[in-house]
C-alpha cells in the first residue's frame, strides 16, 4: 500500500525498518523533527532512538515546530538523549528534565527557528527526521497534519530520514502551500494579503539524494488533551464577544471581522468555541494551530477559511474530523510556521490575536511561560509573533486557579514575555479591561477593578494605593512586588489569610 504514497520510485530500495533508519542519528548531532502541538510527529525512529540509547548512550540536539507527542520527547528524555531541545514543548517528562537543569531548553518565538538557521546563528542541522504522507515522483514531501519547520529543516539538513505514515489521510494533499522566503539580501514580500492566498507549491522540493532511510508507519497523531469550556471560559468567551460587537459599533472594526488568531490550550479554544452562539459570520482564521472549535465553527457555517501550520484534536474530534476532512480541504491551508506566524503577515492582515496567560500584572505585563516566575510550562510559542504585531492583542486568564489559592492578576508578574506595550485587552471571567491608550497609573484601576477576583481586589487596590505614594512612572514597592509568589510558596496560597505564627512554622 505505500507504493502509491512512495512516487519516486529510484527511493524504494530505502524502505528499511525503524532500527536502521536510527542508527544514521549520531552522538552529538542536531536534529530537526518534523511536529507540531502534536501533529505530524515522527512515531516510530524516535522510540528506536531512545532503545538504541538504553545500550549505547549519546546525546543529540533537538529542534521541532513545536510540542511533540507521546513517542518523541517522553521517550527521549527517558532514554537520557535530549541535550538540547527547541524552540516549544509541552511534554511532561521533558518539563521536569528542563527545569531539573538536564535538559537546556531555548524558548524562542516560533517563527525565528529557521530563519536563525539560514542566517547561521544557530548550529546547522545535521538530520533531518520528518513525518510524510507521500513522496512525490520528483522527491517533493507532502507533510501530513503540520508543516512546522518541516521543509527548511529538509532544505539546510545534509541528510533526510522520512516516516511514511499510512495512518494519515489521502485527503490531505493539496492542503499544504510551502513558501519559502529566500535568503537576504534577495528576500521579498510574502505575497500573501488574506487568510486564502496560496502563495507558494503543495510539496516541500528536497534532492531525493539527500534522502537515506524511509520508515513506513500507521499510527495516528497524538490526541490533544483539550478540557470543555467551564463557568470561567465561558465567561471570558462572552466578554470577548461583548466588546468585539461593541468594536464594530463604534466602528473600529468592521462586521466581518478581521482574520483571528487563537492561542493554544484549553481557554483559548474555550472562547473561540464562544464564537458559535455569536452573530459574527464568515469568519477567518490566520493562526498557528487549529484546534477542535475551529473545526466547530466550520461545521456550523461561522467560519468560511482557516491558515494554521497545525492542526491538532482532541481522540474524538480526531477520529470525527480526519476522517472527513475531504470536506474541508477547500477551506484549510496548512504553511511553514515561520510563514503562519510571520510578523509581516500578521501587521498586514491586521489579525484580532487572542492568546492565553499564566498571570498578568496591575500594569498589564503577560507572563504565558513560567510558573511562580521560575519553572517553565510550554515556552512563548507563537504567542509573541501575533501579540506584538497584530492589529488588536487580546490575553485572556481566568482570574484565579487552584481553587483560588493563586490570583492570576499580581501586582508584577514574575517573568516577562509579552511587556504591556503588546497588550491591548486583558480578559478574565471577572471582565475586561480595555487598556488601549492608557499610561500605567490609569491600566492599574482598571485591571484590579474589572479583572482581579473579588477575594484578592482589596489586597491588590491596597498594593497600588501604597504603590502611588513611592512614586514614578509605573509605581511599585519592590519588596512587595513579588509577595503574592513568595506567599504561595511559603504558605501554599497566595491569599495573606494564615496568621503570622504560622508561616514561621512553615
Ligand atoms: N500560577 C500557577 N499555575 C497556573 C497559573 C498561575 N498563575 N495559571 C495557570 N496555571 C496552571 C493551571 O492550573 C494548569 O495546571 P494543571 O495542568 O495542574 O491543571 C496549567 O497551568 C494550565 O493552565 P490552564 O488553565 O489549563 O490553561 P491552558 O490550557 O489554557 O494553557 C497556557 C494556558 C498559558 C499555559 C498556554 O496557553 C500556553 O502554553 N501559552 C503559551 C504559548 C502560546 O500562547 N501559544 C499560542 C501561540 S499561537
Amino acid at each position: 500500500m505505500y507504493r502509491d504514497r512512495l512516487r519516486c520510485k529510484s527511493l524504494l530500495g530505502k524502505v528499511m525498518n525503524a532500527e536502521e533508519a536510527a542508527s544514521f542519528i549520531q552522538d552529538g548531532m542536531v536534529v530537526g523533527m518534523s511536529g507540531f502541538t502534536r501533529a505530524g510527529d515522527v512515531k516510530a525512529i524516535p522510540r528506536a532512538l531512545a532503545e538504541r540509547a538504553k545500550e549505547e548512550p549519546f546525546k543529540i540536539t533537538l529542534m521541532t515546530g513545536a510540542s511533540t507527542g507521546e513517542d518523541c520527547d517522553s521517550p527521549l528524555t527517558e532514554a537520557g538523549v535530549i541535550a538540547r531541545r527547541l524552540p516549544f514543548m509541552s511534554d511532561g517528562m521533558l518539563r521536569e528534565a528542563i527545569n531539573a537543569g538536564e535538559v537546556m531548553f531555548i524558548d524562542q518565538h516560533l517563527s525565528k527557528t529557521v530563519e536563525l538557521l539560514r542566517s547561521r546563528q544557530l548550529p546547522k542541522v545535521d538530520v533531518a527526521l520528518l513525518e510524510v504522507l507521500a513522496i512525490e515522483e520528483d522527491g517533493g514531501l507532502v507533510p501530513t497534519t503540520s508543516v512546522g519547520n518541516s521543509a527548511s529543516y529538509a532544505l539546510f539538513a545534509d541528510k533526510i530520514l522520512l516516516e511514511i505514515n499510512l495512518a494519515q489521510p489521502d485527503a490531505l494533499q493539496g492542503v499544504h502551500d510551502i513558501y519559502i522566503p529566500a535568503r537576504r539580501p534577495y528576500r521579498e514580500p510574502i505575497p500573501i494579503v488574506h487568510p486564502e492566498d496560496r502563495v507558494g507549491v503543495s510539496a516541500i522540493p528536497v534532492d531525493p539524494s539527500k534522502i537515506v532511510g524511509i520508515v513506513i508507519t500507521n499510527k495516528p497523531d497524538s490526541e490533544a488533551r483539550i478540557l470543555p469550556p467551564d463557568g470561567a471560559t465561558e465567561a471570558i468567551a462572552v466578554q470577548l464577544i461583548d466588546f468585539l460587537k461593541h468594536e464594530v459599533k463604534k466602528g473600529r472594526l468592521s462586521k466581518q471581522l478581521p482574520p483571528l488568531q487563537a492561542g493554544i490550550g484549553a481557554t483559548a479554544n474555550a472562547v473561540l468555541e464562544g464564537f458559535i452562539g455569536s452573530d459574527f459570520e464568515n469568519l477567518k482564521m490566520y493562526s498557528e494551530v487549529l484546534q477542535d472549535a475551529v473545526f466547530m465553527l466550520i461545521d456550523a457555517g461561522k467560519m468560511s477559511f482557516a491558515s494554521c501550520t497545525s492542526i491538532t484534536l482532541s481522540a474524538k474530534a480526531h477520529r470525527e474530523i480526519m476522517a472527513n476532512i475531504g470536506r474541508y480541504r477547500d477551506k484549510l491551508i496548512l504553511r511553514p510556521q515561520e510563514i503562519s506566524n510571520h510578523p509581516e503577515v500578521v501587521r498586514r492582515l491586521g489579525i484580532v490575536a487572542i492568546n492565553a496567560a499564566i498571570e498578568a500584572d496591575i500594569y498589564g505585563n503577560i507572563n504565558s511561560t513560567h510558573i511562580m516566575g521560575t519553572h517553565m510550562m510550554n515556552g512563548i510559542g507563537g504567542s509573541g509573533d501575533f501579540a506584538r504585531n497584530s492589529h488588536l492583542s487580546i490575553f485572556v486568564t481566568p482570574s484565579i486557579v487552584k481553587e483560588g489559592k493563586i490570583s492570576c492578576i499580581v501586582p508584577m508578574v514574575a517573568h516577562v514575555d509579552h511587556p504591556e506595550h503588546d497588550v491591548d485587552i486583558l480578559i478574565t471571567e471577572q471582565g475586561l479591561a480595555d487598556l488601549r491608550g492608557l499610561a500605567p497609573r490609569e491600566r492599574a484601576p482598571l485591571i484590579v477593578e474589572h479583572c482581579a477576583h473579588p477575594s484578592y481586589r482589596e489586597i491588590l487596590k491596597d498594593y497600588c494605593k501604597d504603590a502611588l505614594k513611592r512614586g514614578g512612572h509605573t509605581p511599585h514597592i519592590l519588596e512587595e512586588a513579588l509577595s503574592f509568589h513568595v506567599r504561595y510558596q511559603r504558605r501554599g496560597q497566595m491569599l495573606p489569610a494564615l496568621p503570622e505564627s504560622m508561616t514561621q512554622a512553615v
